[in-house]
């Protein structure tokens, strides 16, 4: 897919404030600093449009990116982030439920995974509540530049595998590195099938 503009638009504290579901949105999820917003500006084709930060805990907001006046793309603050207190977690967990069990034109989540580590609890019980909530979610492995494909190839392996403990069907997955570019063609072929499908049906 050819990304001919990509804007932002808004920045929401909750899901009744966002802008109005006439397209298909995609949104970014996992745990913080894992590579969201430096993910969403590869695909995106532009550095500046997500803020980032190697600081965990950057995006605190619903923030609303318009692609190609036809779709949305969605950068949303991660979990695990250790500087949070117990009412700021509880909150971003309201935050992140009421969003993606209201959004009516929430196509898919792509749930990102650091690659440098074994299978982490965290992401695995995120994982399952998302199946308990009925969420359709892919799976993106990131920072792949950071490890040998070897350790990379390894940990994607092994999370897979952790998650046919409890999944009969595991969701498509992909492979990414902000710094080579790579897995941004695979992502993008995605969203454009799945784009197709959501304006056949709509
Ligand atoms: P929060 O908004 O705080 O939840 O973080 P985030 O998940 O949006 O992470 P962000 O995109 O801000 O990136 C965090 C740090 O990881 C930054 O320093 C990025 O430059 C770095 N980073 C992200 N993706 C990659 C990658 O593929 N390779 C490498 N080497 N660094 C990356
Ligand atoms: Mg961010």
């Amino acid at each position: 897919m050819v990304i001919k503009s990509a804007e932002y638009l808004i920045s929401s504290p909750s899901w009744d404030k966002c802008p109005k579901p006439a397209w298909p949105e995609y949104a970014f999820i996992g745990r913080s600093n894992v590579g969201k917003s430096s993910l969403i500006n590869i695909l995106a084709n532009n550095e500046k449009l997500a803020k980032t930060s190697g600081t965990p805990g950057k995006t605190q907001m619903i923030n609303h990116f318009v692609i190609n006046e036809s779709w949305y793309l969605v950068d949303l603050p991660g979990y695990g982030f250790a500087k949070r207190s117990m009412s700021q977690r509880r909150q971003w967990e309201q935050m992140i439920e009421q969003y993606l069990r209201n959004r009516p034109n929430l196509v898919t989540i792509f749930v990102l995974i650091d690659s440098r580590h074994e299978p982490q609890k965290i992401d695995i019980d995120f994982i399952n509540q998302l199946g308990e909530w009925n969420v359709p979610f892919s799976l993106v492995f990131t920072k792949a530049d950071k490890s040998t494909q070897a350790e990379v190839s390894r940990n994607v392996k092994m999370f897979l595998n952790k998650m046919r403990e409890t999944w009969e069907f595991l969701p498509p997955h992909f492979i990414t590195s902000t710094v080579k570019k790579s897995g941004r063609d695979a992502i993008l072929g995605y969203i454009e099938e799945l784009n197709a499908q959501f304006r056949a049906i709509a």
